[in-house]
């Protein structure tokens, strides 16, 4: 064992407290710790080694204390604390981390007992010296775990949703791959209309055995979800229908082919253009503020007739057309902005859900989730919304 070997280190008198004095003799004790660090071999040998440069009464930290620090001239006093600052982690590190090596031995059974005992040692004498880096400082703060935020999508479609829940309507919600039927043919697209072309989609392969109908494709829209709803439920029906949907669209600033919707249903006796128009009036108005005013232009579904896209008030211009001296760039000077398209449900689409189209009328909605929330929070690019980027995403925390 170091210590007792004829040539064991013991701390000098200092004589010159001049800065390179102080530096030699802290290199003289930093030399001869790792010397003596890397000769413990087991607990025992390393309980020895700690004791001897940490034991309060005379360790060797304690010497350099009181030979290195309060025996320093006053004008030395500055440099030899420091000195001995640095000496004392230096050392707490050296002891710490040889107690790492030696505990992570491969051990035999005695050793790996001898390391529980250490553990636990450590942990009864947590705020003294005897094993510094097993330490626990119970002043730290806790480790914080990060919450997540709620997408800005989700939490626009969550919003949306809320207004309709408002007004007494129920959510429902269907299959992301949907079959031709309900995404299209119920919907009074018939097959090889022109009409689907608005609407291109990825199809599942290899199901040219089945007939039309029955084949799988990625939902272009979530009106399918009505179809589906008006199967199950008799009239009065209220819904709204929030979901991810998919197009064939080359990604760019506007477009993505996977995106989300909301659309919604109301179906009753003696529902009117009228009945629509104050819905949808309100919901933006909730969504985008009082101030708000919609406009009904005329359109074109097939499932609904009939048809009309809605448009906002600018809400970046207030609808003026010009801001900061120069043209609204948001609404293309026009002062309004397209929001989502609606209509009177097509009679011809109660003939595939059983409901009397004599008896019955009503009216349905749709809109994109990622349009409101660009406008919401003013993003000027739909990918920002599906590249994961938690700069980005934390925003909305
Ligand atoms: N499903 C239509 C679309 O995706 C939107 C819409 C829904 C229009 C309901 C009118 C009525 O474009």
């Amino acid at each position: 064992m170091p210590p007792k070997k004829k040539s064991a280190y013991a701390v000098p008198k200092l004589k010159d407290f001049s800065a390179t004095a102080l530096e030699k003799a802290a290199k003289d004790l930093l030399s001869a710790l790792a010397a003596e660090s890397k000769a413990v071999d087991s607990e025992a040998e390393w309980k020895i080694f700690r004791d001897r440069w940490m034991a309060r009464a005379n360790g060797l930290l304690t010497q350099i204390n009181d030979t290195w620090l309060k025996a320093a001239p006053k004008d030395a006093k500055r440099d030899a604390g420091q000195c001995v600052n640095q000496l004392k982690a230096k050392v707490e590190d050296v002891v710490g981390a040889t107690s790492d090596r030696i505990l992570s031995q491969p051990h035999s059974e005695g050793r790996s007992l001898g390391r529980a005992k250490t553990r636990d040692s450590a942990f009864q004498s947590y705020t003294g010296a005897e094993s510094p880096n097993n330490r626990i400082d119970i002043t730290l703060p806790g480790i914080r775990r990060p919450l997540g935020a709620e997408h800005p999508v989700i939490k626009t479609m969550n919003e949306m949703v809320g207004v309709f829940r408002n007004l007494g309507y129920s959510v429902e919600e269907g299959p992301e791959i949907e079959t031709d039927y309900y995404n299209f043919e119920a919907l009074n697209f018939p097959p090889n209309h022109p009409a689907r072309d608005t609407q291109d989609t990825l199809f599942i392969a290899n199901q040219e055995s089945k007939p039309l109908r029955e084949r799988l494709l990625l939902r272009t829209h979530t009106s399918p979800v009505q179809i589906r709803t008006m199967e199950k439920m008799k009239p009065p029906v209220r819904v709204v229908c929030p979901g991810k949907v998919h197009r064939n669209d080359a990604p760019d600033a506007t477009h993505s082919p996977i995106f989300h919707q909301i659309e919604g249903l109301a179906v009753d006796t003696n529902i009117t253009f009228c009945d629509l128009k104050g819905t949808l009036d309100h919901a933006m108005k909730e969504m985008f503020g009082s101030s708000v005013k919609t406009r009904f232009y005329p359109s074109f579904f097939p499932f609904t007739e009939p048809s009309a896209d809605v448009q906002i008030s600018c809400i970046f211009c207030g609808g003026r057309g010009c801001r900061d001296g120069g043209p609204c760039r948001n609404c293309k000077a026009s002062g309004w902005i397209e929001l989502l398209g609606c209509g009177m449900v097509d009679p011809n689409v109660y003939g595939f859900v059983d409901y009397d189209a004599k008896k019955v009328s009503g009216f349905a909605f749709g809109m994109g989730v990622e349009r409101i929330a660009i406008l919401k929070y003013g993003v000027d690019d739909i990918q920002l919304f599906f590249n994961g980027d938690v700069r980005f995403l934390e925003q909305f925390g």
